[in-house]
């Protein structure tokens, strides 16, 4: 799928309106956390500011329901200061007076970051009168937020309908790299499939079946497959109104001859929050009263077994609870393990996969991580994206 791009309209000396996500993660402090969002709005912000232009960016950050400091945009102004070395001047407002008047004073090459754009109870309605008032801001829109591109909200779809609409870089690669499992995969072509719900998976699952070679399935949604075979899982987290779901899928992968790998050993836990006791058992001796924590040691290896022969390997979700100590390893040790096989084109995608790769540090392991969460997994499914079929209107 081609889109219009930065590179196909004139910038120079203009007005340009850009939809950023600085949805970055934050601490207790407000701290930004990782600003890998920030980071991939650079090749975009800076070609635009490189032709002489004036920038004023939008973000929405958090789901605010009122005009709580802790929703403010300020710490991801001064981190896009400290990047670009030129100093953001970021605004109180979203819309209104003060915003219209600093903007008609900027100077070419200075950049204004309006506030959260949810601060604003019409954003998310894409109500079309502020979707204007927005849209006077600039005189060309670009829209390089993908991983917002699920949203029909003003600033990712209504701004287009009032103003020349692109695409940014990070919105180009997206698209282009995501488009190559759905239009294209090499094959043998392997879906890692981990997190915890099947019911947040099956669309990608159903959508990626026919063009799949064999699919490794672990984290939470294992045990609601296990269940629909008829194993017991103790008292792992299972959705019982998807068990069929989860029969259906293996009898149309059986159909298919696409082979579904699922996890034989787990670590297994007393409790998630306060866990006393760890232990590796097989799948046949699951005590009644425990909780699958992880993968274990054999089914590890055996999903490497299968991995080594990906061409192409989409990884999405974690094996298991990663973020505590003692039930990191399967996702650890796959992952680590898929950064490391040769001529393998290894594609992240998922708010938790990216995190899991950012807190191992795996980074450069991966061929591409997709920046997205919902919008990623929306893309996959095969959906058109509001914000992405506003680009190609
Ligand atoms: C995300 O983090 O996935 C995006 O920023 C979208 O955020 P939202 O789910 O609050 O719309």
């Amino acid at each position: 799928m081609a889109v219009k791009t930065i590179r196909d309209v004139q910038v120079s000396h203009r007005r340009v309106l850009i939809r950023e996500d600085f949805n970055v993660p934050v601490d207790a402090n407000g701290d930004i956390t990782s600003d890998s969002r920030i980071i991939n709005a650079m090749p975009t912000i800076k070609y635009i500011l490189d032709r002489d232009a004036k920038i004023i960016l939008m973000s929405h950050f958090g789901r605010p329901t009122a005009q709580e400091d802790k929703y403010r945009l300020d710490k991801v102004g001064e981190r896009l200061s400290e990047v670009l070395k030129v100093k953001v001047r970021k605004m109180d407002q979203v819309v209104g007076e003060e915003v219209t008047e600093a903007v008609s004073q900027m100077q070419h090459k200075e950049i204004v970051l309006l506030e959260n754009v949810r601060f604003d109870k019409r954003e998310t309605k894409n109500d079309p009168v502020f979707s204007r008032e927005l849209a006077l801001l600039g005189e060309l829109f670009v829209n390089d937020a993908f991983s917002a591109s699920h949203r029909e909200h003003s600033s990712v779809c209504g701004v287009a309908d009032f103003l020349p609409t692109c695409a940014g870089f990070q919105m180009e690669k997206e698209i282009q790299e995501l488009s190559k499992v759905l239009d294209n995969p090499v094959h043998p072509f392997i879906l890692l499939q981990g997190g915890a719900k099947v019911s947040t998976k099956i669309g990608i699952i159903r959508k990626l079946l026919p063009k799949l070679d064999k699919i490794c399935i672990g984290g939470g949604m294992a045990f609601t497959f296990l269940k629909a075979l008829g194993h017991n899982v103790g008292k792992s987290f299972t959705e019982e109104d998807c068990v069929e779901l989860a029969k259906e899928i293996l009898e149309e992968a059986k159909k298919l001859g696409k082979e579904i790998v699922l996890p034989t050993d787990f670590i297994i836990t007393d409790s998630l929050e306060h866990p006393q006791q760890r232990q590796v058992i097989n799948l046949a001796q699951f005590p009644d009263n425990m909780i699958g924590a992880d993968i274990g040691p054999v089914s590890i290896e055996t999903f490497k077994r299968t991995l080594i022969y990906g061409k192409m390997i989409l990884c999405n979700g974690p094996m298991g609870v990663f973020e505590m100590p003692g039930f990191k390893t399967g996702t650890l040790d796959l992952y680590r393990f898929l950064g490391d096989i040769r001529d393998s084109y290894e594609i992240a995608a998922g708010g938790d996969t990216s995190a899991a790769i950012e807190q191992f540090g795996l980074m450069n392991k991966f061929t591409y991580i997709s920046s997205g969460g919902g919008a990623t997994l929306e893309f996959l499914e095969g959906k058109i994206l509001p914000g992405i079929a506003k680009l190609n209107a």
